[in-house]
């Protein structure tokens, strides 16, 4: 089926939120060790972002390390963050040839220093491009997230700079680090995991959510595409009925 011509691109998703997950069981299903995954999953991110640009998507976020994953054995991280590096560094050229930004969120410091080092390299490389925003989510929790923004909250109002009846939900959004970004319509989630695994929780209160049974090495933009046709099927009703929307 060719989904790209189904896609009604008037109507894109703002924003789609990706769980990249399957890696270690695709692996597993051809024998090799789990780092054989992560590296296959390299080349589903080369293809969705493509996808992301050829229909002319403004942001996509992947899900790439959780707060948790920290917690894998020492050697899937270590291979990790080296990917990391390496992807990052190979891919800034064809990124600019694209016009993609990238951007990210997460705890960067916490990362190893030379892999911040490739993602702030990146960052200012493509600071100017007016394509396809993609941002990155590096150890990334959304209750870290959540926390991080009710501190800065707290400081300000200790410093006397906010007053507690100025919070609401419009301020929450400015202090999380998806603050320029608009809030997810389409969050993808691969290899038949039902679950959101601590994902931009606030963002995705009135998300379309799409699952598939797809491992994220065997995931392309053909995929990505049947997911937006998916999407563009179905009636967001934000608490209204029905009928309501169709006056
Ligand atoms: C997703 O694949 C990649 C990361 C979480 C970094 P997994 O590594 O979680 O693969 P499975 O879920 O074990 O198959
Ligand atoms: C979620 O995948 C995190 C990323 C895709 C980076 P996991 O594989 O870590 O999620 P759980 O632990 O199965 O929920
Ligand atoms: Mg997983």
């Amino acid at each position: 089926m060719d989904y790209k011509s189904l896609i009604n691109t008037t109507n894109l998703p703002k924003h789609i939120a990706v769980i990249m997950d399957g890696n270690g069981r695709w692996a597993k299903d051809h024998g090799k060790a789990r780092i054989f995954g992560h590296k296959h999953g390299v080349k589903s991110v080369r293809s969705v972002v493509e996808g992301a640009g050829e229909i002319g998507l403004k942001f996509i976020t992947l899900y790439a390390f959780s707060t948790e994953n920290w917690n894998r054995p020492k050697v899937e991280v270590a291979a990790l963050m080296q990917l990391l590096v390496s992807t990052i560094s190979n891919e800034v050229t064809e990124l600019n040839k694209s016009n993609v930004r990238l951007l990210t969120i997460g705890d960067l410091d916490s990362l190893p220093n030379n892999c911040c080092k490739e993602l702030e390299r990146a960052i200012e490389s493509t600071k100017n491009n007016t394509g396809l925003t993609l941002v990155l989510a590096l150890s990334y929790s959304s209750k870290w997230e959540i926390t991080r923004a009710v501190k800065n909250i707290a400081v300000k109002i200790k410093n006397g700079d906010l007053l507690p009846n100025e919070i609401n939900e419009k301020l929450i959004e400015t202090h999380l680090q998806t603050f320029m970004i608009p809030d997810p319509e389409l969050l993808i989630r691969t290899s038949g995991e039902n679950r959101i695994s601590n994902y931009l929780l606030w963002q995705i209160a009135y998300s379309e959510l799409y699952f598939t049974e797809k491992l994220w090495p065997d995931f392309t933009k053909e995929d990505l595409f049947e997911a937006i046709v998916n999407f563009q099927k179905r009636e967001r009703r934000f608490g209204l009925t029905s009928e309501q929307l169709k006056n």
